[in-house]
């Protein structure tokens, strides 16, 4: 079977039809500094814990202090509302607790057999052939990482008939501050490069830290999801379908001229591709991603 990551996964990435191939581009299962040099994600800053147990517990372990993230490989949401919007930070590399600690989860890599296949109307996109179960990791969104002027200079040469891979994520941190993280996967890239958009997605994207403050972007199941089935989230970071603010409607409308249909097929379908105007003028501090 062909491999679209020449090996470099855990598990093979399969391509559909047979014998046609997606254009070609670097595969990098993990992400790497981008060509301006700006921030290097391989970069080993944090320090890790000195459990000596197989695997780490709350209250003990340094890297819990915002709770446990992870139970039985699913990624545990905050409180009764289903929001998951606790900081995650896995063990690392520098921690003394074994390979196998229930905090390492989106280090280890593919967990799903996943196929890259040509859509109808979307280009190519990328589905599961076996079943994911609800709060599992199922693959990042690797890529080249930028600086903000190099992400907005390579935003700006794009024409409308480009396909966009540039992600932007938003996070408000706990000190005030809003970090800004920046994703190219256009060159250098992995599977999660071809997820597509839509507006009832069965993926939803969280930030996740493992040796530094550089945010590997981890993307988990919304819900069971199925052999076979798309997958997809939704590019403007509203990823656990919640209504639009007024703010975000108001740019819709605005924006619309410039932006691409969806074909995403759904019954709740926005008509068009989520956009990030702020790329384009000055910063502003709302909150999510969209590429
Ligand atoms: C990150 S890429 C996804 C993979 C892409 N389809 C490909 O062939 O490489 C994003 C681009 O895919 C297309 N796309 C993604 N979701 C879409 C949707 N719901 N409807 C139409 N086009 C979509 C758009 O061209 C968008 O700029
Ligand atoms: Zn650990
Ligand atoms: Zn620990
Ligand atoms: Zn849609």
């Amino acid at each position: 079977m062909a491999d679209l990551s020449g090996g470099r996964e855990v598990l093979a990435v399969a391509v559909a039809p047979p014998g046609e191939a997606p254009p070609a581009f670097q595969y990098s299962p993990d992400s790497v500094a981008g060509a301006d040099g700006e921030i290097d994600p391989t970069e080993i800053t944090f320090r890790g814990c000195f459990c000596r147990t197989s695997s780490c517990v709350v209250d003990v372990c340094s890297c819990l202090s915002h709770g446990e993230s992870y139970n039985s490989l699913c990624l545990r949401p905050t409180d009764k509302e289903e929001e998951y919007t606790r900081p995650v930070f896995e063990c690392n590399t520098m921690c003394q607790c074994s390979e196998s600690c229930q905090n390492r989860v989106v280090q280890r890599g593919l967990q799903f057999r996943l196929e890259v296949f040509k859509t109808e109307k979307k280009g190519w996109g990328l589905r599961t052939l076996e079943f994911i179960a609800k709060g599992r990791f199922v693959c990042e969104y690797a890529g080249e990482v930028l600086g903000f002027n190099e992400a907005r200079r390579r935003i700006q040469a794009q024409t409308s008939k480009d396909s966009n891979y540039i992600i932007v994520v938003r996070e408000h941190l706990h000190n005030g501050q809003i970090m800004e993280t920046f994703v190219d996967p256009t060159y250098i890239g992995n599977v999660g490069r071809f997820l597509n958009h839509s507006c009832e997605p069965n993926l939803f994207m969280v930030p996740v830290r493992v040796d530094s403050m550089v945010p590997k972007l981890a993307l988990f199941a919304a819900t069971d999801i199925s052999a076979g089935q798309e997958l997809s989230y939704d590019y403007s970071g509203r990823c656990h379908n919640l209504p639009m603010t007024n703010r975000e409607e108001k740019s819709l409308q605005e924006d619309k001229r410039l932006r691409k249909p969806c074909y995403c097929g759904s019954r709740i379908c926005a008509s068009f591709l989520p956009w990030d105007g702020s790329l384009f003028s000055t910063l502003d501090t709302s909150s999510g991603s969209s590429p």
